[in-house]
């Protein structure tokens, strides 16, 4: 196991949700933190009793590209490192193959999100990484990125491509101890699943439980690598 204590780790998207319970833990056990949001003022205190010298708020918004320069930059001159990257930020849109309307906006903008930010901010991130020896690299995946449910296919279009880009980081990060990881659950109860109906709040997975399994992730030494994290709340591997 690596010894958390003092380890940079980006977090995109940690204003609220799955991003937020996974900043929470990581605060607890020790890491120093990255935050970033497309809202600064959404950072604020949300990280109850942290002190400065651990925390930044950075903005990042994944369709202003120069602000994902900026926030590494930011980044580096305040801590001089980078350990961990998780691209947790992402939206869904309803794009099915039998839509009557064309939607490709709305494909344009799960693209934009789900995968060429993550893309980009793995790019940027990877010098750091490489550095560190045990560079940790999460994908905020789903289980729509290893199967597809009926004949919706925006969202799982995009997931999928955040799972190959899991795998290509894991290639392309291997021989400097960089690890790379697929997380990918079913219905977590964030504001992403509000107006679900097939399952009750209760029975969805817990956005702490993810944060549990994200800390253990990123502390497993460079020879115990996880590929793909799949978290299900149903009896089904993947469904
Ligand atoms: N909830 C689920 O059932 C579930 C299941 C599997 C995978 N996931 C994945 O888990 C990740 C987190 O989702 P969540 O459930 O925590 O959803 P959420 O509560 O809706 O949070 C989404 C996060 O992404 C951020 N975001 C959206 N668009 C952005 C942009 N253009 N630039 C920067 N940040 C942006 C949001 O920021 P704002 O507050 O500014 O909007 C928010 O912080 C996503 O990648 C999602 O696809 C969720």
């Amino acid at each position: 196991m690596l010894n958390n204590n003092g380890r940079v780790v980006m977090i995109s998207g940690a204003n609220r949700g799955i991003g937020l319970a996974i900043a929470r833990n990581l605060y607890k056990a020790g890491y120093s933190l990255s935050l970033g949001s497309r809202s600064i003022d959404s950072l604020k205190g949300i990280i109850e009793n942290s002190t400065e010298d651990r925390i930044i708020n950075c903005y990042f918004d994944a369709n202003d590209k120069s602000s994902h320069k900026n926030w590494v930059i930011d980044t580096v001159n305040k801590f001089s490192k980078i350990d961990c990257l998780i691209n947790n930020a992402g939206i869904v849109e309803s794009v099915s193959v039998d839509d009557e309307e064309d939607n490709e906006e709305a494909l344009d903008r799960m693209w934009a999100v789900n995968v060429k930010a993550p893309l980009s901010l793995t790019r940027l991130t990877l010098p750091y990484l490489k550095k560190s020896g045990s560079g940790r690299v999460i994908n905020v995946a789903s289980l729509a990125g290893k199967a597809v449910y009926g004949s919706s296919v925006g969202y799982s279009m995009t997931k999928f491509a955040a799972v190959a880009l899991s795998h290509a980081t894991r290639h392309g990060g291997w021989d400097y101890g960089v690890r790379c990881t697929a997380l990918c659950p079913g219905y977590v109860a964030t504001d992403m699943t509000s107006e679900v109906e097939s399952v009750p709040i209760d029975n969805m997975i817990s956005p702490t439980d993810l944060a549990e399994l994200v800390k253990t992730v990123i502390s497993l030494s460079n020879s115990a690598s996880v590929a793909e994290l799949i978290v299900n709340c149903k009896p089904d591997i993947i469904a």
